[in-house]
């Protein structure tokens, strides 16, 4: 049968996990510090006042609940209003989900076209994620311009990897996938480790042996809970600054609850104010607090605090380049469990379900009419970087309800685009192997092809303006966008914001490159690390 394209359209997720049993409860330990915003006072103090409930902010404030007071303010509810976070049959359901302004995963298109999504619940893009978890490169460390103490950085992932990180078994698609890599040569077989390496390996995930979602929101437990505030369905519109001071000085937040109402939280003497909203939330908020580039925030008759040109920009997404292929018998669904890893690219690999819909049945699938549901195996490239870049901007300048606009600008740099086509020939390369000849279907004279959910490789895979242009056409997310608040332009190497006092930003939103070949291992780290280095600075 020849390859052929699938119109989406004519299909309907559906998840196809095998029915998990839980052995063991999450710990909710932490829900005895979690209160309804309406619920908080009007005015109220703290030592510190951490702005997003996500993926950095849970192991800072945990961690910094250990000696002082600490108010976690979160737009979303807690995990258990959301089941489908707490579990891997969940993944796919919660990126399917219409948007209704309480879903977990807040769906959002960027200007270039490409859908997109981010977390909106108590442990923020953890919950959403597809739970892979790969340490940094060390490039990524010692390029960054912050002074690791790289003896801290590794005791801040085993910290995180203790209550999170699990050692997968491999689903087959996944076994199939690593099998590919090293014959096409993206070797050595380095196994299982978190490390990132060149060749080929097996990495953790934050979902468990029976599928159950160990999110960042459970670094809150190793908190002091007695110390822990965190009020949930709480917006933050704003940051309030003194300006007593030569520079400005962060003193409180303006957050808005549930229904509406307008609560002032404010930091005491010595404390502090961490902006952990994640790369569409961190620079959002500082826009609408009037630190920002002065003539845009003078166009929208925002008050500037501080004058800062950089915020906002370096807004970068990875993009994820697919091919889908429809495999020829039932197959168990599987999140990332393994990646390639060569200096220009990564390849990583998910299995998943779909039902068609019966009318019409597109000829393709004669074959495969007599069952009501097909089993797809995807490859997706990631490469570092990337090196292109672009800006977010307000939708509204008052208040954080209305999410921002950005603009990625996948490709713009060239070096991107060469390192795409190296990988997508590297795919090409994988769908060569022995291993993946048992994917192919055979038409009625015995000739033997992939069947392919979308679109299929150039043919001419030598040639580069189609390879270029694939790359271009075929872009989707790979959901690690960054920046907006880069260290370096915006943070110090202490991830204070420059020219401001006792306000910093610790999240993914200050990184210039996605760390390693997935984000999350890195960005939890670095809560957990500043978090202690905030305690013992203060001492
Ligand atoms: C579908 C998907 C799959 C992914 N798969 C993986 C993977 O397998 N492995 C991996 O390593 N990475 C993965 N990632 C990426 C990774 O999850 C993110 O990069 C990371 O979670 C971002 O962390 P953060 O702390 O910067 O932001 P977030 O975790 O998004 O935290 C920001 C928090 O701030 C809150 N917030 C925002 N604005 C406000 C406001 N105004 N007031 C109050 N609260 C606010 C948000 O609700 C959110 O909870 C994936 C991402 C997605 C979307
Ligand atoms: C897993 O998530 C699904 C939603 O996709 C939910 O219906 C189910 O109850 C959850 N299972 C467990 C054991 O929590
Ligand atoms: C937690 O904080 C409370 C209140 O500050 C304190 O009394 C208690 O000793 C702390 N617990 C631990 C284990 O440090
Ligand atoms: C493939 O593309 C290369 C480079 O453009 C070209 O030289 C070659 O002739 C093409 N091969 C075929 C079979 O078209």
């Amino acid at each position: 049968m020849a390859a052929a394209s699938l119109s989406l359209l004519l299909l309907i997720l559906l998840t196809n996990f095998r029915d998990q049993v839980l052995s063991l409860e999450h710990d909710f330990s932490y829900m005895k510090s979690v209160h309804n915003a309406n619920d908080l006072p009007l005015e109220a103090q703290y030592d510190y006042i951490v702005i997003g409930g996500g993926t950095a902010g849970c192991p800072l404030a945990a961690t910094l609940s250990e000696k002082y007071s600490v108010l976690v303010l979160e737009r979303g509810s807690a995990p258990v209003s959301h089941p489908t976070v707490l579990n891997v049959t969940g993944f796919f359901a919660n990126l399917m989900q219409q948007e209704n302004g309480d879903n977990p995963a807040q769906m959002f298109t960027s200007e270039d076209g490409v859908d997109n999504v981010r977390g909106r619940v108590l442990g923020g893009t953890s919950m959403i994620n597809a739970g892979f978890y790969s340490r940094a490169n060390t490039k990524f460390l010692s390029e960054s311009g912050v002074k690791w103490d790289l003896d801290s950085v590794e005791k801040a992932y085993e910290w995180v990897e203790e209550t999170l990180v699990s050692r997968p078994s491999l689903a087959i698609w996944q076994s199939f996938g690593k099998e590919a890599l090293l014959e096409s040569g993206v070797g050595p077989d380095n196994g299982y480790t978190l490390n990132h390496k060149l060749g080929t390996k097996i990495s953790g995930s934050t979902f468990d042996d029976v599928g159950r979602r160990h999110g960042a929101v459970e670094l809150l437990n190793k908190g002091n809970l007695t110390n822990l505030q965190v009020g949930v369905h709480a917006t933050v519109d704003r940051i309030i600054f003194s300006t007593k001071t030569s520079s400005p000085s962060a003193i409180g937040v303006i957050y808005t609850d549930s229904k509406g109402k307008s609560h002032k939280a404010l930091v005491r003497d010595k404390g502090e104010i961490i902006l952990s909203a994640g790369p569409i939330g961190s620079p959002q908020i500082l826009l609408l607090s009037g630190i920002g580039p002065s003539s845009y925030l003078s166009s929208l008759y925002i008050p500037i605090v501080h004058s800062q040109p950089n915020v906002g920009k370096f807004m970068a997404d990875n993009p994820r380049n697919n091919i889908n292929l429809i495999i020829p018998f039932p197959f168990d669904a599987s999140p990332v469990q393994i990646v390639g890893i060569t200096n220009d690219y990564y390849i990583e690999t998910v299995s998943y379900s779909l039902a068609f819909a019966p009318n019409p049945t597109p000829s393709t699938l004669l074959p495969l009419a007599s069952s009501s549901h097909l089993s797809v195996a995807s490859i997706s490239d990631k490469f570092p970087g990337p090196l292109s870049h672009g800006t977010l901007w307000l939708a509204s300048p008052s208040g954080a309800k209305a999410a921002p606009h950005v603009r990625f600008n996948y490709f713009v740099n060239p070096a991107d685009v060469f390192r795409c086509v190296r990988a997508l020939r590297k795919i090409g390369q994988m769908l060569e192997t022995k291993s993946l000849d048992r994917f192919k279907y055979e038409d009625f004279k015995g000739s033997r092809g992939f069947l392919f959910l979308g679109p299929s490789l150039p043919a001419n895979q030598s040639d580069d303006s189609s390879m270029e242009a694939f790359c271009r056409s075929s872009v989707t997310s790979f959901w690690h966008y960054h920046g907006g608040c880069v260290l370096g332009k915006v943070v110090d190497d202490d991830f204070r914001v420059m020219g401001t006092n006792s306000l910093r930003v610790v999240d993914s939103s200050t990184f210039s490159k996605c760390p390693g070949t997935n984000p999350q291992a890195t960005i939890m780290m670095l809560g957990r690390y500043i978090g202690l280095k905030m305690l013992r600075d203060r001492r």
